[in-house]
């Protein structure tokens, strides 16, 4: 009686465990099955059958906001899109305009890409120009996309003695930053053994139409806007630019000169930079000046003076 009555216990307790085993193994099968729908809705596996690794959904996804991964989505695989992170100047605002001039320039390296989109290359120059923010103050951006008010006056300007510039007295002003800055640039490079002679700095709106109708008659309006800046779009009327070349030398044979070198080399030391160098032609729009020097503070000087960059690059980058 108790041997059958056990019998029947172990067997009731097989057939409930054999049960359980199989309800356990059905759940599970529906949680992974549910569980793999989802993740087929999920943008990694969207990904991983676009093409992309792995490693670079994972970057992807980690990189990008959901409206970029639902145009990568709706693109072909391309690796400019895990590419393109990884260039040193990537600003994410830009991407589109990134993949458009990409698109239309077939072959073009990344790095120039970014560097065309971010100072507003892939657009003409003067067109669709906006008013600069002064706030920025020493770091302003003036150039052929941004531009002063023809009222615009800086508050602080201090004229330069004769001793460091040509001209009358009061002729030649600069802003009160720009010029303790100067001295000092002054200074170390008279110890060095050169004489800097200013022969531009502050010019207002007026001052530079003179300066660019005058190239503009002469020249035509091509060769003007290569060496003189329009109206408003000139960065003499900031206050914070300097025209500056050795005594006893021209604007011309200054770029020949051991005093050139030296002010290219040690400029940003006190918070100037050559602001239109002979290899970057194609970023500031205008010819090579070894004059032109601009007042942006040490830190953003020496940035841009150790590596190699334009202020058109660095404001896109750093300021905006
Ligand atoms: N020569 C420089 C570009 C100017 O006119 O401001
Ligand atoms: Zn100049």
């Amino acid at each position: 009686m108790t041997k059958l009555k056990l019998k029947k216990q172990s067997k009731l307790g097989i057939i409930i465990i054999v049960g359980l085993i199989i309800a356990i193994i059905g759940i599970n099968w529906t949680v992974n099955t549910i569980k793999q729908k989802q993740y087929e809705k999920s943008n990694e596996y969207k990904l991983i059958t676009l093409g992309y690794s792995e490693k670079d959904t994972k970057t992807l996804l980690s990189k990008y906001k959901n409206k970029e991964i639902e145009f990568i989505l709706n693109n072909k695989k391309d690796s400019i899109y895990i590419n393109i992170l990884k260039e040193k100047y990537f600003i994410y605002s830009k991407l589109y305009d990134y993949l458009d001039y990409y698109k239309d320039h077939d072959g073009k390296d990344l790095t120039s890409i970014v560097e065309i989109v971010n100072t507003n290359r892939h657009k003409e120059y003067y067109e669709d120009s906006k008013k600069t923010d002064i706030s920025k103050k020493e770091l302003m951006l003036v150039n052929k996309y941004y531009y002063l008010d023809e009222t615009y006056e800086p508050q602080d300007l201090v004229k330069i003695p004769t001793t460091y510039a040509w001209g009358d007295y009061g002729s030649q002003q600069v802003t009160k930053d720009t010029y303790d800055a100067f001295l000092n640039l002054w200074n170390a490079s008279h110890e060095a053994g050169y004489y800097l002679m200013v022969s531009s700095s502050y010019r207002t709106y007026a001052h530079q139409k003179e300066v660019y109708d005058q190239y503009e008659k002469s020249q035509g309006l091509e060769y003007a806007d290569q060496i003189a800046a329009r109206p408003g779009y000139s960065e003499h009327q900031t206050g914070y630019s300097l025209d500056i070349f050795e005594k006893g030398l021209t604007q011309k044979t200054f770029q020949d000169s051991e005093s050139y070198l030296w002010l290219k080399d040690n400029a940003h030391k006190y918070g100037f930079i050559e602001r239109y160098p002979e290899d970057k032609v194609n970023i500031t729009g205008y010819t090579y000046e070894s004059w032109h020097y601009r007042y942006v503070g040490v830190d953003a000087a020496t940035y841009i003076y150790q590596n190699h960059i334009t202020f058109d690059e660095y404001y896109a980058y750093f300021t905006k």
